[in-house]
């Protein structure tokens, strides 16, 4: 049987960590030629996925400028990625979610009549400003793709409203559990590994994270930059003072109008922690082990209700309606009132703080990959 050759494209932290499985899966069958393009549309942040995941790209387009704006990463994605088409001449590309880099692979092979693979399909707000641009991305990717893994029923039912083909879409769950259950279970099986975390994680940190109560926070959305970001960071300081005994972990992503705001009014605050983008596995054991989270991050409003977490969203719509239905997110927006008063609720009502913690997470088993895997072996 000839191989199919398969050229995975992705650039940002995010889509490696959700990708990294479905690589493994892939490259584990004969009948599969897989490739790995990296945009790196993020560097650094990237990087550390690569190297937790052990994944060296067969092509590396090194892209990121820093500061660079949303033109500038679509225009050189599309440039980049028409040479290595023309060059690979894959027989599918497989693209994920809704980045940039996403939307630029997918609009290329368009232009160039390769077909397109859509993992993480189906995520809707409707609203083309929230998230921005990533709603405009998915919802043109879901216009070009032929094959549309969506993580949940909820995505196919998006998708089959928008005139999408059913026999095109394939629900799978989300393949950012298979890559968590994966790195978990090498955690796991590794008292070496455990140690060397707990001491990178003590040394960022200078205290004891695995007895202290601490929230940790992420965030880098578009919406939220400029006064968005200042109300989140005043949020958390006014809330640093008021519960001293509280510590709050911040690892402050690396795009400007993020480090900007974050270490002018978060920095000289004993009980607040910012420190640099941890590497995957660090970062989960974080989840892990802390009281809740407060994000505007996508993933890990997956990830952290799969561990048992709480996540406070500081978004006023979210594409993942499904774990705010089953009770373990709740949305609570950018305005600094709210954020203080959801965070002080959640801190201060144990019942409440139970019942988000004990909810199910519906995003997937695990085996979105091997599903993923079995569709692609099947359509020929
Ligand atoms: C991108 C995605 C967003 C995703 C997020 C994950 C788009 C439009 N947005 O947003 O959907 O949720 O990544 O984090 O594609 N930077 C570095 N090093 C890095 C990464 C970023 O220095 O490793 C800095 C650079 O100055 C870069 C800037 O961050 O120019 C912004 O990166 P960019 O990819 O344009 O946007 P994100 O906000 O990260
Ligand atoms: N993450 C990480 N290190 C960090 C912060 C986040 O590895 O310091 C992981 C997190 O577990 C999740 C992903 O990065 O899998 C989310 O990335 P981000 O919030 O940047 O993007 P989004 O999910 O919003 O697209």
């Amino acid at each position: 049987m000839p191989t199919k050759k398969i050229l995975m494209i992705f650039g940002t932290r995010p889509e490696a960590i959700k990708m990294a499985s479905l690589y493994y899966a892939l490259k584990d069958r004969s009948e599969f030629n897989v490739r790995v393009c990296v945009t790196a549309q993020h560097r650094q942040m990237l990087d550390q996925v690569l190297n937790v995941f052990n994944i060296i790209p067969d092509i590396d387009l090194d892209l990121m400028k820093p500061g660079q704006d949303l033109i500038d990463v679509v225009t050189s994605v599309m440039v980049a990625v028409r040479t290595v088409i023309s060059i690979e001449r894959p027989d599918l590309v497989l693209v994920h979610g809704d980045t940039s880099t996403a939307m630029a692979t997918a609009t290329t092979c368009f232009f160039m009549g390769i077909p397109v693979g859509h993992i993480e399909a189906g995520l809707r707000t409707y609203d083309l400003h929230s998230p921005f641009p990533e709603e405009f991305n998915r919802q043109v990717v879901g216009k070009i793709a032929s094959l549309h893994f969506v993580p949940t029923k909820l995505g196919r039912d998006n998708l089959l409203n928008e005139g999408v083909k059913d026999s095109s879409i394939f629900i799978t769950g989300n393949t950012v559990i298979d890559s968590l259950l994966w790195l978990l279970n090498r955690i796991e099986a590794s008292k070496e590994l455990k140690t060397t975390l707990y001491n990178r994680i003590t040394s960022a940190l200078g205290f004891d994270w695995t007895s202290d109560k601490f929230i940790l926070i992420t965030g880098h959305r578009r919406e939220n930059f400029g006064d968005g970001f200042i109300s989140i960071c005043e949020a958390i300081s006014d809330l640093a003072k008021k519960y001293p005994n509280v510590r709050f972990v911040y690892p402050v992503h690396l795009n400007p109008n993020v480090q900007v705001p974050v270490v002018k009014i978060l920095t000289n605050h004993t009980n607040i922690h910012l420190i640099k983008p941890l590497e995957y596995e660090s970062f989960v054991c974080l989840i892990k082990h802390c009281y809740f989270v407060l994000t505007d991050s996508g993933g890990i409003q997956e990830e952290a209700p799969t561990l048992g977490k709480p996540v406070l969203v500081m978004r006023d719509v979210t594409e993942r309606p499904e774990a705010v239905l089953a009770g373990t997110v709740v949305l609570v927006g950018a305005s600094r009132d709210r954020i203080i008063a959801n965070v002080s609720e959640l801190l201060d009502n144990t019942k409440l703080y139970e019942r988000m913690a004990h909810s199910h997470n519906p995003y997937g088993d695990g085996y979105a990959c091997k599903r993923i895997v079995e569709v692609l072996e099947t359509i020929g």
